[in-house]
């Protein structure tokens, strides 16, 4: 198969609504990471996201909507659902809802509830319009590797497996969206992401699953299916390295070798040996979170063997950051 890598336009749109429409399956940019998406009412449609990814199928998919009239349709949400769909939507913020029967099996991987999310790229919303459909969508990587922040890098893991990427520029926030299990009047994080933890706190009681900083004890059932698998990760061994810059000069300078580089901020790397990674902007997180996953595919194109990250502050979107690292690290963190 052919996979059309189209830029945005009134066309490319229309052709990807009728790709949709026809049960097939399409490259969507949207402000966190580009997705994968299929019509969700459709379960041969959904299966085809699945086979493409390679993704494993107790791994339930997000629902994208673009109008809140959509959502009683899906789900029966809680009326906090409906004060965090007012102050964070569209945007960064999936909500876990108890489900309706009008969403199949294989979207909810089973489970009685169903994730939802407006994404604001204007290009994502115009898309759910011109379909008229309910777009299950997964970030648009093979299962297993970093999550794509542009066109090219969902191209690079889904190039003949597709018939449509449509390119919208690179994603805005580059992590994937916050996930929360919303209840009457508390929320679980479950991944955070570009709404914060301090963000939802103005509503509600949040609280952290512990899913989000440690691994899974042996047999324990994970609250986000998606955050047990390693992840994010690139063929190289990735080590988290947790402390001031000085400190992790010091550390990447004493394990230098061929083959081992590092992934730090733009101010750091001139001081630094070793292959470079850059890692957005010293103190700016949002930067970091941006070029994360651009970060994490470099390491292969360098035929990096050994990564050494400095990490970022754990604080605001620095969480989502460090959480998506834990994974491409397989949870090795070094604190100085
Ligand atoms: O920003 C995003 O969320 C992107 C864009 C494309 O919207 N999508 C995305 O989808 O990241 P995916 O499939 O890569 O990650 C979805 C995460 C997984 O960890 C999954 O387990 C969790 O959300 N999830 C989905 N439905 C769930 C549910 N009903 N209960 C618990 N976790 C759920
Ligand atoms: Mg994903």
């Amino acid at each position: 198969m052919e996979t059309a890598l189209l830029p945005v336009s009134p066309d490319s749109l229309q052709r990807a609504a009728a790709l949709l429409q026809a049960g097939q399956i399409v490259g969507m940019p949207t402000e966190t990471v580009y997705g994968l998406a299929a019509n969700a009412a459709d379960p041969e449609a959904v299966a085809r996201i699945f086979t493409a990814k390679g993704r494993p199928s107790d791994n339930p998919l997000i629902v994208h909507i673009a109008e809140l009239s959509a959502l009683p349709q899906l789900a029966d949400p809680p009326a906090l659902a409906y004060k965090l769909a007012k102050a964070f939507w569209p945007g960064a913020m999936t909500m876990v809802l108890p489900r309706r029967d009008t969403v199949p099996d294989c979207v909810t991987a089973g489970l009685d509830t169903v994730g939802i999310r407006m994404p604001s790229h204007p290009a994502a919303a115009a898309l759910i319009r011109e379909s008229g459909l309910a777009l299950a969508a997964p970030s648009g990587n093979r299962s297993g590797s970093p999550s794509p922040a542009t066109a090219a890098q969902m191209l690079a893991d889904m190039d003949g497996r597709i018939p449509m990427i449509l390119d919208g520029g690179p994603c805005e926030v580059g992590v994937e969206s916050t996930v929360i299990l919303v209840r009457e009047d508390s929320v679980r994080l479950l991944r955070p992401g570009g709404v914060t933890a301090d963000d939802l706190r103005e509503f509600c009681l949040v609280e952290v699953d512990d899913g989000v900083l440690h691994p899974l004890a042996d047999g324990e059932a994970a609250a986000s299916p998606g955050m047990k698998y390693r992840h994010y990760a690139p063929a190289a061994e990735v080590t988290l390295v947790t402390g001031t810059a000085e400190a992790f000069a010091e550390f990447v300078t004493a394990h230098t070798a061929s083959g081992v580089a590092v992934m730090a901020s733009r101010e750091e790397l001139p001081r630094l040996p070793g292959l470079h990674v850059p890692f957005g902007r010293q103190g700016d997180p949002e930067s970091q979170a941006r070029e994360l996953f651009t970060a994490l595919r470099r390491c292969d194109e360098l035929g990096a063997e050994t990564v050494y990250v400095h990490c970022p502050p754990k604080r605001g979107i620095g969480l989502a950051v460090y959480n998506r690292l834990l994974r491409a690290a397989a949870f090795r963190e070094i604190v100085l």
